[in-house]
Protein backbone atom coordinates (compact mmCIF):
# COMPACT_ATOMS: atom_id res chain seq x y z
CA UNK A 1 0.00 0.00 0.00
CA UNK A 2 1.75 3.58 -0.78
CA UNK A 3 2.39 5.59 1.70
CA UNK A 4 0.94 8.35 0.04
CA UNK A 5 -2.76 7.05 0.15
CA UNK A 6 -2.44 5.79 3.68
CA UNK A 7 -1.50 9.47 4.64
CA UNK A 8 -3.84 10.94 2.48
CA UNK A 9 -6.72 8.64 4.14
CA UNK A 10 -5.08 9.13 7.99
CA UNK A 11 -5.89 12.89 6.82
CA UNK A 12 -9.38 12.45 5.25
CA UNK A 13 -10.13 10.61 8.60
CA UNK A 14 -9.23 13.74 10.51
CA UNK A 15 -11.06 15.71 8.53
CA UNK A 16 -14.38 13.31 8.47
CA UNK A 17 -14.27 13.39 12.23
CA UNK A 18 -14.30 17.37 12.16
CA UNK A 19 -17.40 16.91 10.00
CA UNK A 20 -18.49 14.38 11.79
CA UNK A 21 -19.15 16.89 15.02
CA UNK A 22 -20.32 19.66 13.06
CA UNK A 23 -23.19 16.77 11.83
CA UNK A 24 -24.21 16.34 15.35
CA UNK A 25 -24.28 19.70 16.81
CA UNK A 26 -26.63 20.46 14.01
CA UNK A 27 -28.54 17.10 14.53
CA UNK A 28 -28.90 17.42 18.00
CA UNK A 29 -30.52 21.15 17.56
CA UNK A 30 -33.71 20.44 18.26
CA UNK A 31 -37.41 22.28 19.05
CA UNK A 32 -36.61 22.24 22.78
CA UNK A 33 -34.18 24.92 23.88
CA UNK A 34 -34.08 22.87 27.21
CA UNK A 35 -33.23 19.68 25.59
CA UNK A 36 -30.75 21.54 23.21
CA UNK A 37 -28.98 22.75 26.27
CA UNK A 38 -29.02 19.70 27.75
CA UNK A 39 -27.47 17.26 25.49
CA UNK A 40 -25.51 19.17 23.02
CA UNK A 41 -22.67 20.04 25.60
CA UNK A 42 -22.49 16.15 26.77
CA UNK A 43 -22.54 15.27 23.05
CA UNK A 44 -19.69 17.71 22.37
CA UNK A 45 -17.88 16.27 25.21
CA UNK A 46 -16.96 14.19 22.75
CA UNK A 47 -15.16 11.05 24.48
CA UNK A 48 -12.05 9.01 22.02
CA UNK A 49 -14.95 8.92 19.14
CA UNK A 50 -13.17 5.23 18.45
CA UNK A 51 -16.69 3.85 17.02
CA UNK A 52 -16.85 7.10 14.43
CA UNK A 53 -13.00 6.84 13.88
CA UNK A 54 -13.30 3.36 12.77
CA UNK A 55 -16.05 3.56 10.85
CA UNK A 56 -14.76 6.13 8.95
CA UNK A 57 -11.74 4.55 8.15
CA UNK A 58 -13.10 1.59 6.44
CA UNK A 59 -15.75 3.06 4.16
CA UNK A 60 -13.08 5.92 3.62
CA UNK A 61 -10.20 2.99 2.72
CA UNK A 62 -13.07 1.62 -0.10
CA UNK A 63 -15.06 3.87 -1.71
CA UNK A 64 -17.77 4.91 0.43
CA UNK A 65 -18.71 8.85 -0.45
CA UNK A 66 -18.97 11.30 2.06
CA UNK A 67 -22.70 12.22 1.46
CA UNK A 68 -23.01 8.62 3.29
CA UNK A 69 -19.76 8.34 5.95
CA UNK A 70 -20.30 11.19 7.56
CA UNK A 71 -24.28 10.38 8.65
CA UNK A 72 -23.39 7.06 9.70
CA UNK A 73 -20.67 8.06 11.58
CA UNK A 74 -22.35 10.51 13.21
CA UNK A 75 -25.63 7.85 13.63
CA UNK A 76 -23.03 5.70 15.53
CA UNK A 77 -22.18 8.17 18.13
CA UNK A 78 -25.67 9.39 18.46
CA UNK A 79 -26.28 5.74 19.38
CA UNK A 80 -23.19 5.57 21.63
CA UNK A 81 -24.04 8.35 23.20
CA UNK A 82 -27.18 6.76 23.99
CA UNK A 83 -26.43 3.80 25.53
CA UNK A 84 -24.11 5.38 28.14
CA UNK A 85 -26.51 7.75 29.36
CA UNK A 86 -28.78 4.71 29.91
CA UNK A 87 -26.27 2.76 31.17
CA UNK A 88 -25.46 5.36 33.51
CA UNK A 89 -28.89 4.92 35.26
CA UNK A 90 -28.63 1.14 35.01
CA UNK A 91 -25.45 1.17 36.70
CA UNK A 92 -26.13 4.23 38.93
CA UNK A 93 -23.01 6.00 38.12
CA UNK A 94 -22.25 9.50 38.62
CA UNK A 95 -19.82 10.27 36.59
CA UNK A 96 -19.57 10.57 33.08
CA UNK A 97 -16.95 12.47 30.59
CA UNK A 98 -15.67 13.97 33.90
CA UNK A 99 -18.90 15.73 34.24
CA UNK A 100 -22.04 14.53 36.26
CA UNK A 101 -23.93 12.07 34.40
CA UNK A 102 -27.45 13.51 33.30
CA UNK A 103 -29.70 11.33 35.55
CA UNK A 104 -27.09 12.75 38.67
CA UNK A 105 -27.87 16.37 37.24
CA UNK A 106 -31.25 16.45 36.05
CA UNK A 107 -33.16 12.88 36.91
CA UNK A 108 -34.13 9.96 35.30
CA UNK A 109 -36.59 11.23 33.36
CA UNK A 110 -34.65 13.12 31.73
CA UNK A 111 -31.65 10.81 31.20
CA UNK A 112 -34.27 7.91 29.67
CA UNK A 113 -35.57 10.00 27.44
CA UNK A 114 -32.56 11.83 25.80
CA UNK A 115 -31.40 8.31 25.65
CA UNK A 116 -34.40 7.70 23.59
CA UNK A 117 -34.39 10.68 21.95
CA UNK A 118 -30.64 9.87 20.44
CA UNK A 119 -31.78 6.16 19.43
CA UNK A 120 -34.58 8.25 17.40
CA UNK A 121 -32.03 10.45 15.65
CA UNK A 122 -29.47 7.57 15.09
CA UNK A 123 -32.46 5.69 13.46
CA UNK A 124 -33.29 8.66 11.14
CA UNK A 125 -29.80 9.33 10.37
CA UNK A 126 -29.60 5.49 9.11
CA UNK A 127 -33.08 5.78 6.87
CA UNK A 128 -31.82 8.68 5.07
CA UNK A 129 -28.95 6.69 3.66
CA UNK A 130 -31.26 4.37 2.82
CA UNK A 131 -29.23 0.98 3.56
CA UNK A 132 -31.34 -1.85 4.65
CA UNK A 133 -27.95 -3.24 5.39
CA UNK A 134 -26.56 -0.45 7.86
CA UNK A 135 -30.26 -0.42 9.11
CA UNK A 136 -29.94 -4.29 10.78
CA UNK A 137 -26.38 -3.47 12.32
CA UNK A 138 -27.92 -0.67 13.60
CA UNK A 139 -31.07 -3.35 15.64
CA UNK A 140 -28.35 -5.83 16.10
CA UNK A 141 -26.10 -3.08 18.08
CA UNK A 142 -28.75 -2.45 20.47
CA UNK A 143 -30.61 -5.69 20.85
CA UNK A 144 -27.04 -7.39 21.44
CA UNK A 145 -26.12 -4.90 24.00
CA UNK A 146 -29.62 -4.83 25.99
CA UNK A 147 -28.90 -8.93 26.10
CA UNK A 148 -25.60 -8.21 27.67
CA UNK A 149 -27.47 -5.70 30.04
CA UNK A 150 -30.05 -8.50 31.30
CA UNK A 151 -26.85 -10.86 31.54
CA UNK A 152 -25.07 -8.44 34.01
CA UNK A 153 -28.35 -7.46 35.77
CA UNK A 154 -28.92 -11.59 36.69
CA UNK A 155 -25.06 -11.80 37.31
CA UNK A 156 -24.83 -9.35 40.00
CA UNK A 157 -23.43 -10.53 43.51
CA UNK A 158 -22.86 -13.54 41.60
CA UNK A 159 -19.06 -14.72 41.98
CA UNK A 160 -19.91 -17.80 40.37
CA UNK A 161 -20.91 -17.30 36.95
CA UNK A 162 -17.67 -18.35 35.56
CA UNK A 163 -15.60 -17.04 32.74
CA UNK A 164 -17.76 -18.02 29.44
CA UNK A 165 -20.23 -16.01 31.17
CA UNK A 166 -18.20 -13.15 31.46
CA UNK A 167 -17.05 -13.42 28.09
CA UNK A 168 -20.03 -13.82 26.38
CA UNK A 169 -21.37 -10.86 28.66
CA UNK A 170 -18.49 -8.23 27.58
CA UNK A 171 -18.93 -9.65 23.93
CA UNK A 172 -23.00 -8.72 23.85
CA UNK A 173 -22.29 -5.72 25.32
CA UNK A 174 -18.95 -4.12 24.03
CA UNK A 175 -17.38 -5.71 21.23
CA UNK A 176 -20.77 -6.68 19.46
CA UNK A 177 -20.89 -2.56 18.55
CA UNK A 178 -17.41 -1.94 18.23
CA UNK A 179 -17.54 -5.04 15.96
CA UNK A 180 -20.14 -3.39 14.17
CA UNK A 181 -18.68 -0.11 13.18
CA UNK A 182 -16.20 -2.37 11.29
CA UNK A 183 -18.94 -4.09 9.36
CA UNK A 184 -20.93 -0.96 8.63
CA UNK A 185 -17.59 0.75 7.14
CA UNK A 186 -17.32 -2.62 5.19
CA UNK A 187 -20.76 -2.28 4.20
CA UNK A 188 -20.34 1.55 3.34
CA UNK A 189 -16.71 0.57 1.66
CA UNK A 190 -18.20 -1.58 -0.24
CA UNK A 191 -15.58 -4.06 1.14
CA UNK A 192 -15.69 -7.77 -0.18
CA UNK A 193 -18.05 -10.87 2.18
CA UNK A 194 -14.77 -12.37 3.31
CA UNK A 195 -12.80 -9.06 3.54
CA UNK A 196 -15.84 -7.55 5.88
CA UNK A 197 -15.39 -11.00 7.91
CA UNK A 198 -11.86 -10.31 9.17
CA UNK A 199 -12.11 -7.24 9.32
CA UNK A 200 -15.65 -8.05 12.08
CA UNK A 201 -12.71 -10.21 13.73
CA UNK A 202 -10.43 -8.01 14.09
CA UNK A 203 -13.65 -5.62 15.52
CA UNK A 204 -14.40 -8.62 17.92
CA UNK A 205 -11.18 -8.79 19.21
CA UNK A 206 -10.40 -5.29 19.66
CA UNK A 207 -13.70 -4.60 21.41
CA UNK A 208 -13.40 -7.50 23.73
CA UNK A 209 -9.84 -5.98 25.03
CA UNK A 210 -11.10 -2.92 25.22
CA UNK A 211 -14.18 -3.80 27.52
CA UNK A 212 -11.18 -6.13 29.62
CA UNK A 213 -9.27 -2.85 29.81
CA UNK A 214 -12.54 -1.07 30.88
CA UNK A 215 -12.94 -3.68 34.01
CA UNK A 216 -9.21 -3.56 34.91
CA UNK A 217 -9.09 0.17 35.03
CA UNK A 218 -12.13 -0.08 37.38
CA UNK A 219 -9.19 -1.61 39.66
CA UNK A 220 -6.34 0.69 38.72
CA UNK A 221 -7.17 3.78 37.23
CA UNK A 222 -7.69 6.74 39.09
CA UNK A 223 -10.90 8.99 38.47
CA UNK A 224 -8.33 12.00 37.03
CA UNK A 225 -7.51 9.90 34.19
CA UNK A 226 -10.63 7.99 33.39
CA UNK A 227 -13.35 10.66 34.05
CA UNK A 228 -14.86 7.82 35.67
CA UNK A 229 -14.88 6.77 39.51
CA UNK A 230 -12.61 3.57 40.62
CA UNK A 231 -14.42 0.92 42.42
CA UNK A 232 -17.57 1.99 40.82
CA UNK A 233 -18.32 -1.76 39.51
CA UNK A 234 -17.49 -3.31 43.07
CA UNK A 235 -19.82 -0.73 44.44
CA UNK A 236 -22.74 -2.15 41.85
CA UNK A 237 -21.94 -5.81 42.53
CA UNK A 238 -20.37 -6.32 38.96
CA UNK A 239 -18.52 -8.91 39.16
CA UNK A 240 -15.79 -8.29 36.49
CA UNK A 241 -12.89 -10.69 35.12
CA UNK A 242 -10.17 -9.39 37.54
CA UNK A 243 -11.98 -10.21 40.61
CA UNK A 244 -13.48 -13.77 39.05
CA UNK A 245 -9.98 -14.61 37.61
CA UNK A 246 -9.21 -15.02 41.44
CA UNK A 247 -12.15 -16.52 42.92
CA UNK A 248 -10.63 -20.04 44.94
CA UNK A 249 -12.96 -21.99 47.62
CA UNK A 250 -10.80 -20.55 50.07
CA UNK A 251 -11.39 -17.23 49.57
CA UNK A 252 -15.09 -17.63 48.30
CA UNK A 253 -16.34 -16.48 51.51
CA UNK A 254 -14.16 -13.76 52.01
CA UNK A 255 -14.93 -11.92 48.48
CA UNK A 256 -18.75 -12.71 48.92
CA UNK A 257 -18.91 -10.98 52.04
CA UNK A 258 -16.48 -8.08 50.93
CA UNK A 259 -18.46 -7.82 47.86
CA UNK A 260 -21.94 -7.33 49.75
CA UNK A 261 -20.18 -4.74 52.25
CA UNK A 262 -18.77 -2.83 49.20
CA UNK A 263 -22.61 -2.61 47.91
CA UNK A 264 -23.64 -1.32 51.46
CA UNK A 265 -20.92 1.65 51.77
CA UNK A 266 -18.00 -0.17 52.66
CA UNK A 267 -14.70 1.48 50.43
CA UNK A 268 -13.36 -0.78 48.21
CA UNK A 269 -9.98 -0.34 48.96
CA UNK A 270 -9.16 -3.20 50.24
CA UNK A 271 -10.66 -5.24 47.56
CA UNK A 272 -8.84 -3.89 44.80
CA UNK A 273 -5.96 -3.97 46.63
CA UNK A 274 -6.07 -7.95 47.49
CA UNK A 275 -7.70 -8.51 44.11
CA UNK A 276 -4.33 -6.92 42.55
CA UNK A 277 -1.69 -8.74 45.19
CA UNK A 278 -3.66 -11.86 44.12
CA UNK A 279 -2.54 -11.23 40.45
CA UNK A 280 -6.51 -10.50 39.21
CA UNK A 281 -5.16 -7.60 37.22
CA UNK A 282 -2.23 -9.66 35.70
CA UNK A 283 -4.55 -11.90 34.81
CA UNK A 284 -6.78 -10.26 33.41
CA UNK A 285 -4.07 -8.24 31.27
CA UNK A 286 -3.15 -11.56 29.33
CA UNK A 287 -6.72 -12.67 29.04
CA UNK A 288 -6.88 -8.57 27.31
CA UNK A 289 -3.36 -9.67 25.66
CA UNK A 290 -4.91 -12.56 23.87
CA UNK A 291 -8.10 -10.69 22.40
CA UNK A 292 -5.39 -8.51 20.83
CA UNK A 293 -3.19 -10.93 19.56
CA UNK A 294 -6.86 -12.82 17.66
CA UNK A 295 -7.63 -8.97 16.13
CA UNK A 296 -3.80 -8.56 15.36
CA UNK A 297 -4.34 -12.42 13.56
CA UNK A 298 -7.61 -11.31 11.87
CA UNK A 299 -5.83 -8.18 10.35
CA UNK A 300 -2.26 -9.92 9.20
CA UNK A 301 -4.71 -12.21 7.12
CA UNK A 302 -6.21 -9.27 5.27
CA UNK A 303 -4.71 -7.91 2.01
CA UNK A 304 -2.72 -4.73 2.01
CA UNK A 305 -5.28 -1.79 1.96
CA UNK A 306 -4.91 1.84 3.78
CA UNK A 307 -5.76 2.41 6.84
CA UNK A 308 -4.25 -1.15 7.60
CA UNK A 309 -1.54 0.49 9.93
CA UNK A 310 -3.89 2.60 11.76
CA UNK A 311 -5.63 -0.71 12.58
CA UNK A 312 -2.67 -1.82 14.21
CA UNK A 313 -1.88 1.30 16.23
CA UNK A 314 -5.70 1.07 17.52
CA UNK A 315 -5.03 -2.00 19.22
CA UNK A 316 -1.73 -1.15 20.32
CA UNK A 317 -2.78 2.10 22.06
CA UNK A 318 -5.52 0.09 23.73
CA UNK A 319 -2.58 -1.67 25.67
CA UNK A 320 -1.77 1.54 27.30
CA UNK A 321 -5.19 2.74 27.39
CA UNK A 322 -5.75 5.04 30.23
CA UNK A 323 -9.01 6.58 29.05
C1 LIG B 1 -17.52 3.45 27.18
O1 LIG B 1 -17.04 3.56 25.88
C2 LIG B 1 -18.30 2.21 27.31
C3 LIG B 1 -17.48 1.01 27.20
C4 LIG B 1 -17.70 0.15 26.28
C5 LIG B 1 -16.41 0.76 28.14
P1 LIG B 1 -15.89 4.59 25.50
O2 LIG B 1 -14.77 4.41 26.46
O3 LIG B 1 -15.58 4.44 24.06
O4 LIG B 1 -16.60 5.98 25.77
P2 LIG B 1 -16.28 7.42 25.19
O5 LIG B 1 -17.08 7.54 23.93
O6 LIG B 1 -14.81 7.54 24.96
O7 LIG B 1 -16.79 8.36 26.24
C1 LIG C 1 -20.14 -0.56 28.77
O1 LIG C 1 -20.66 -0.79 29.99
C2 LIG C 1 -21.09 -0.92 27.69
C3 LIG C 1 -22.34 -0.15 27.70
C4 LIG C 1 -23.46 -0.76 27.88
C5 LIG C 1 -22.34 1.29 27.52
P1 LIG C 1 -19.92 -0.32 31.34
O2 LIG C 1 -20.96 0.00 32.33
O3 LIG C 1 -18.91 -1.35 31.71
O4 LIG C 1 -19.16 0.98 30.84
P2 LIG C 1 -18.71 2.24 31.67
O5 LIG C 1 -17.55 1.77 32.49
O6 LIG C 1 -19.87 2.68 32.47
O7 LIG C 1 -18.29 3.25 30.64
MG1 LIG D 1 -21.42 1.77 33.28
MG1 LIG E 1 -22.89 -0.91 32.50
Amino acid sequence: MSLMREMALIEQVKADLIKVEAYLADSLNTGSEDFNQLIRPISAAGGKRLRARLCLLIAGSGNAPEEKRIPIAAAVEMLHLATLIHDDVLDQAAVRRGAPAIHCSKGNKVAILSGDYLFAKAFDVVAQIESVACLRVFSFIISALVEGEFMQMEDVFCITQGTERYLTKTQKKTADFIEACLELGGILGDWTSEETTLLKQYGHGLGMAFQITDDIMDYCATSDTTGKPVGKDLREGLITYPLLSIITKENEQYITDTVHAIAGGQAADELIEYVTAQGGVAKAEALEATYREQATTALAALPEFAGKSVLYEVLDSLAHRKV
